[in-house]
């Protein structure tokens, strides 16, 4: 068994960094790929866990260098965090008053520290986390965390590049979110729970990941009324116990592959891919010529002709999933005919695209906006990973492009797929990591 202690300090590193991958293009992909438990989910249950006292044992949790920074996080708050790596568990050890600093050298490196935020002060009265600041997709708003922590009677002040929630007992309120923020809604979601009286959260967002945690919640002893709408209604309670849960499965890891399949007109089994959290996406790979089978415990996506260009628009689920948009331009830059790629969420995801033209893609953006023409053929050649889905994005282009693509920053890649090399080796790819 490889039951791994998280490294105590940040400075030993479990993956190495500044690697790239080489990737030489041309290879068919078919087989089955398994696909693990969501980074975006794992991540705030994760923080759920300091919500109750004592052992919570999370499954399926993916092998990625996010898990062990929330890791880390956590044991600087007094837990004690132990990974099985084979296994794909987390356990974490919560103390009867865990501490509340989140500090800059864990949040700069992965911004869903944040997620901290809410469990903090619901469970402890404070919580000082370390201001994220700008970020490689765009820069990204905390108001509605604000806001609707204020409404649940905590009082937040920005000091010394520290986010500083206190509050005695937080209690019920009415928030209306601007948008359906994901992290806001996982932050006062966790705040809500042991909040005095009732909540309800309007224009919540409904990601199968707040699923997610709202059924780890409701697990854990807490009242959630209107799962998987946008109307969220919590009754707060005195205190919650540790449970052991099961993560969902990555829908965007899903995604990628059965993308990789539709561009390397291969056929791919997706073990464990659940299409109902992918509906429109395998929708547009059907549009674009791909052939889609549901099966009991995933699905299989085959191709056996070049894809026709589709247009996409991203949207919060159940829209368009914006960890997407990257690997479906890289699927139309291929793709026969042309495509608008509308981004609604993040401004600064389009920065890949440079990195993409470089392959010889043809791609115009203007605003949120991307023109893809399709072009037969792409060329290999050396880019740089600007973010996780950007770095897939680059990598599947480099699946089918002439020749080798070296992609480099691929440690944005490992932050969201375990074992992205590895996989794509055991569906027939040529790629490997190098220094
Ligand atoms: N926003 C604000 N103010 C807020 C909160 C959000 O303006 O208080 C804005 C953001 O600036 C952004 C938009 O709202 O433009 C969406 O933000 P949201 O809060 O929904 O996203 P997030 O929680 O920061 C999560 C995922 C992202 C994923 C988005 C959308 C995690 C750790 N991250 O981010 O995942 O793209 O939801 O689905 O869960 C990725 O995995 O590559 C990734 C970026």
């Amino acid at each position: 068994m490889n039951r791994a202690v998280l490294p105590r300090h940040h400075d030993s590193p479990t993956y190495p960094l500044g690697v790239a991958f080489q990737v030489v293009g041309g290879n068919r992909l078919s087989g089955t790929v398994r696909v693990p438990g969501a980074k975006n989910s794992i991540l705030k249950l994760m923080a759920a866990a300091l919500l109750a006292q004592g052992p919570t044992t999370l499954t399926e949790v993916p092998d990625i260098l996010d898990v062990t920074i929330m890791a880390e996080l956590l044991r600087r708050l007094g837990c004690e965090v132990v990974q099985d790596r084979e296994a794909g568990t987390v356990v974490i050890d919560v103390p009867a008053a865990p501490g509340h600093q989140a500090d800059y050298d864990l949040v700069r490196q992965m911004r869903a520290s944040i997620c901290v935020l809410g469990p903090l002060v619901a469970r402890v009265g404070q919580a000082d986390v370390a201001l994220p600041g700008g970020d490689a997709i765009g820069s990204r708003g905390l108001d509605m965390h604000v806001n609707g922590l204020t409404r649940l009677g905590a009082e937040v002040s920005s000091e010394h590049g520290f986010l500083i929630a206190k509050a005695g007992q937080l209690h019920g309120a009415s928030i209306w979110l601007d948008f359906p923020s994901v992290g806001a809604t996982e932050n006062l979601l966790m705040a809500a729970v042991l909040a005095k009286g009732t909540t309800v959260i309007d224009n919540a967002a409904r990601e199968p990941e707040i699923i997610d945690i709202c059924t780890m919640l409701v697990e854990m002893g807490a009242t959630i009324d209107g799962i998987g709408s946008s109307t969220l209604e919590i009754e707060g309670v005195e205190s919650l116990t540790p449970v052991t849960h099961r993560t969902v499965p990555d829908r965007i890891v899903a995604g990628t592959w059965a993308v990789a399949a539709v561009m390397t007109q291969g056929d791919i089994t997706i073990d464990q891919g659940n299409s109902r959290h992918l509906e429109i996406a395998l929708d547009k790979l059907v549009s674009s010529g791909a052939m889609v089978e549901l099966l009991p415990e995933g699905f299989r996506v085959s191709m056996d002709r070049r894809p026709k260009a589709v247009d996409i628009v991203t949207l919060p689920y159940p829209g368009f999933a914006t960890d997407l948009q990257p690997q479906f331009i890289a699927l139309n830059a291929i793709g026969e005919g042309a495509a608008m790629v509308t981004e609604n969420l993040f401004e600064a995801r389009f920065r890949f695209v440079n990195e993409l033209t470089r392959l010889g893609a043809d791609v115009h953006t203007d605003g949120h906006h991307a023109l893809v023409r399709g072009r037969p053929r792409l060329s290999g050649a050396p880019v740089e990973a600007t973010d996780v889905r950007a770095g897939a994005g680059l990598v599947l282009a480099g699946l089918v492009a002439e020749g080798t693509t070296t992609v480099h920053e691929v440690h944005h890649i490992d932050r969201g797929y375990a074992g992205f090399v590895e996989s794509l080796q055991g569906l027939g790819a040529q790629i490997s990591r190098v220094d």
